[in-house]
C-alpha cells in the first residue's frame, strides 16, 4: 500500500545519565533517541528519522491544540534475563492506532515501517530496556495534526513520533488488590463518540472524576455507559473482567470502550485453559447482585500500563462491595503470571504474540 520508507539516523552524541531502576516510576524519565515522521498532502508520509530525544516547536495555532486531532499507543518492550529484547503484539497497536486514526480524520500510516522503526528504536536505545522483574520500557506512538489554522477542518500536516520511557509497575503497590469507585456523575465516552479510540480527549475528560475518587482513597473510577449510567465500560485505564461462578465476564465491545490487546490476550489464554467466557453487557446491579449472593469470585482490570491489576473492592452509591475478601484472586494471578512469562520469554508463545528485536 505504501512505499516503504527510508528511515534516516542521528545518534545522540551526548547520552543521558539512567535512572535508578528500583526508583523508575511511570513515564518519568525518557530515553536518548525518538522516531519522527512527517504527512503532507503533497508528500504523504515522509522524513522519516530517529533522531536524539528533543523538544518540538510547535505553531500555536497547531490543530492539536485547539482541536484535540491527537492519538496515541502504549505498549512495552521487556528483557529477558539472557538480555534478549521482546515486544508484545506491536502490530496490534498500530492496527488499532490506524483505525483511531480514520475516526479522527487523521492520516493512516504505513504500519510495516512503523514497526520497523519502533524495532530500530529499541534496538538503539536497549540499554534503557531495564532488567527489573515486573519493570519494562513503554513505548508511546503518537500523532498529532500541526497545520496552523483555526477553521475547524482536518488538519493538513501531522507529525507522527514514537517515544520511549523506562518504566516500575503502573500501580506504585505492583500486583495487589485496588479499590475502584463506581462513577454515576460523569461518564467516560458514548456510543459513536470516541471512546475506543485512544484519543488524548478520553483521557483527559476521565480527570475530573479520577481525582475526586481518588482524594476519596480510590485508586480509579469504573465507568458506566452514558446513556443508562447502568452497563459497566471500563476502569480508568483498563477493561475489567468479572468472574462470576464459573464464567469470565467482560463487557463488549460496542465502540465506546477501548479494544484493549491486554483484554484480546486474557481472553485468548481463557479460551485456551477451557474457561467459559462471555464478551456481552453486564450491568453495575448483576455485578452487585454477584457480590451479594457470593458468586463474584474475581474482578480485575487489564491494560498495558496496568497489565492485570484485581480489584478488591467496588464502591458504589455509598455501599463498599469487598470482592474476594478484599484479595487479589487466583484467576487473576495466573493470568499476570502467564502473561508476564510470555512477556518476557520465560515461557512458550504458543499465540505467537512476541516480535524479537535485535
Ligand atoms: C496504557 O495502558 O498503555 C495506557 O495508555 C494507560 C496510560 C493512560 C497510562
Amino acid at each position: 500500500m505504501w512505499k516503504d520508507l527510508d528511515i534516516s539516523f542521528e545518534k545522540s552524541d551526548t547520552l543521558k545519565p539512567k535512572p535508578d531502576p528500583t526508583n523508575l516510576g511511570f513515564g518519568v524519565h525518557f530515553t536518548d533517541h525518538m522516531f519522527v515522521m512527517k504527512w503532507d498532502k503533497e508528500q504523504g508520509w515522509h522524513d522519516a528519522r530517529i533522531l536524539p530525544y528533543h523538544s518540538f516547536s510547535i505553531d500555536p495555532a497547531a490543530t492539536v491544540l485547539h482541536y484535540g486531532q491527537a492519538i496515541f499507543e502504549g505498549l512495552k518492550a521487556y528483557r529477558k534475563h539472557d538480555g534478549q529484547i521482546y515486544l508484545f503484539r506491536p502490530a496490534d497497536n498500530f492496527t488499532r492506532m490506524n483505525d483511531g486514526a480514520v475516526r479522527m480524520s487523521m492520516p493512516r500510516f504505513p504500519a510495516d515501517s512503523a514497526l520497523k522503526a519502533l524495532k530500530a528504536l529499541v534496538y538503539l536505545d536497549r540499554s534503557w530496556v531495564p532488567e527489573e522483574e515486573g519493570s519494562s520500557l513503554y513505548l508511546r506512538p503518537t500523532m498529532i495534526g500541526t497545520d496552523p489554522y483555526l477553521g475547524l477542518k482536518p488538519a493538513d500536516s501531522y507529525l507522527f513520533y514514537i517515544i520511549m520511557s523506562p518504566v516500575a509497575a503502573y500501580y506504585a503497590e505492583g500486583f495487589s488488590p485496588t479499590r475502584i469507585y463506581v462513577c454515576k456523575d460523569y461518564v467516560r465516552a458514548v456510543r459513536g463518540g470516541v471512546g475506543a479510540v485512544k484519543t488524548g480527549g478520553n483521557y483527559g475528560a476521565a480527570m475530573l472524576a479520577t481525582v475526586e475518587a481518588q482524594r476519596q482513597g480510590y485508586i480509579q473510577v469504573l465507568w458506566l455507559d452514558g446513556c443508562e449510567h447502568r452497563y459497566i465500560e471500563e476502569v480508568g485505564t483498563s477493561n475489567i473482567f468479572f468472574h462470576i461462578g464459573d464464567t469470565l465476564i467482560t463487557p463488549a465491545l460496542t465502540g465506546s470502550i477501548l479494544p484493549g490487546i491486554t483484554r484480546d490476550s486474557v481472553l485468548t489464554l481463557a479460551r485456551s485453559w477451557d474457561i467459559e467466557v462471555e464478551e456481552r453487557p453486564i450491568t453495575i446491579d448483576e455485578a452487585l447482585a454477584a457480590s451479594r449472593d457470593g458468586s463474584l469470585r474475581e474482578c480485575f482490570a487489564t491494560g498495558t500500563a496496568a497489565v492485570i491489576s484485581p480489584v478488591g473492592e467496588l464502591h458504589y452509591e455509598d455501599v463498599s462491595y469487598p470482592i474476594n475478601d478484599g484479595q487479589s484472586g487466583p484467576l487473576a494471578l495466573r493470568f499476570y503470571k502467564e502473561l508476564q512469562a510470555i512477556q518476557y520469554g520465560w515461557a512458550d508463545d504458543p499465540h505467537n504474540w512476541r516480535v524479537a528485536v535485535g
